[in-house]
């Protein structure tokens, strides 16, 4: 029932639309420099949930509670960057993010390839049911070589890689997830450097809780194990917020600063707070 989508067929020159589920359903269509533009260069590679970056949202066992995700620092096996939370009686409505694709070294010691994703998102920490994200994934190689691929997923359903939308590492991307309800979201992913942008209108997905707003680069899992993280440029969350169910802008401030630990206890990635719209997230090797 499922197969590989590699290309799309199109609805129109500037917009397509796909039916990935009985449910989540979305319509693409591409922009530059804000204007629409024929987008039969765009198609989405699916990749099945749990195969590949899988995006295992959640801190290590025990780490994963209130009391700690309200914490000014956390520890996670996989995530490095912010998690800012909804008030009891409020919600994430959007998440905004400009930020740069992962620019990547070997480190020294771990065999190659290696990675690092950066991504923002909605839900995933508190609310360990469901992630609506959208970010780049940059590998490096053993000679030093990289390349970086855009994609979007609402976990748990697939992912999809955004070929056409082309990215380099360095590159300033920036994304905004905008939800109009708890199961349906305007996503638009851009390429700054370039002017390119892709937008979505997601419909059907799974049932958001609309919790916690992230910003994160993560060690992500692939087939189920982790993959080897590289080294990394200081990469920079600037210019990024969220706002509120009830009208609030909600930045950084007050939010939990997740560190990424390895299995033998060793921080690999840190955040460092600047203010309320930027902070940086440096490589530790
Ligand atoms: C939350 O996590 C901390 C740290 O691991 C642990 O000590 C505490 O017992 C946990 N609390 C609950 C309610 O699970
Ligand atoms: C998700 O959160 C619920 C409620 O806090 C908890 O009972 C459940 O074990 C969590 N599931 C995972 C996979 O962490
Ligand atoms: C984010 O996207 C929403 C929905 O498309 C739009 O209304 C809003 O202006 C965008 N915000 C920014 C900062 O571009």
């Amino acid at each position: 029932m499922w197969s590989i989508v590699r290309s799309l067929s199109l609805a129109s020159l500037i917009s397509s639309a796909c039916t990935v589920t009985a449910q989540l359903s979305f319509v693409a269509s591409v922009k530059q420099h804000g204007k629409d533009v024929d987008a039969s260069g765009l198609s989405f590679v699916r990749i099945p949930p749990l195969e590949h970056r899988w995006h295992a949202s959640r801190p290590r066992r025990g780490q994963n509670n209130r009391t700690v995700e309200r914490d000014a620092v956390s520890y996670s096996a996989n995530w490095c960057g912010a998690s800012q939370h909804a008030s009891d009686s409020d919600g994430i409505k959007s998440v905004l993010g400009y930020f740069t694709a992962p620019d990547l070294t070997l480190r020294p010691g771990t065999p190659a390839p290696q990675f690092a994703a950066a991504w923002v998102g909605i839900d995933g920490a508190a609310c360990n049911t469901t992630l609506l994200q959208a970010g780049v994934t940059t590998i490096v190689n053993s000679d030093g070589g990289q390349s970086a691929s855009a994609w979007w997923e609402w976990y748990p359903e697939a992912s999809y890689t955004i070929s056409g939308l082309k990215v380099k590492a360095g590159e300033w991307m920036s994304v905004n997830i905008t939800t109009k309800d708890a199961s349906s979201a305007i996503l638009v992913i851009e390429n700054a450097d370039t002017g390119t942008s892709v937008t979505l209108e997601l419909n059907n997905g799974p049932q958001l809780c609309r919790r916690d707003a992230e910003w994160i680069l993560e060690d992500f899992y692939e087939s189920g194990k982790q993959v080897a993280l590289a080294n990394f440029a200081d990469l920079w969350f600037v210019d990024s917020g969220a706002t509120t169910v009830g009208g609030k802008n909600v930045g950084f401030d007050g939010a939990t600063m997740v560190h990424l630990r390895d299995e033998n206890g060793n921080v690999l990635c840190s955040p460092e707070p600047y203010d309320n719209s930027n902070f940086v997230v440096v490589s530790k090797p």
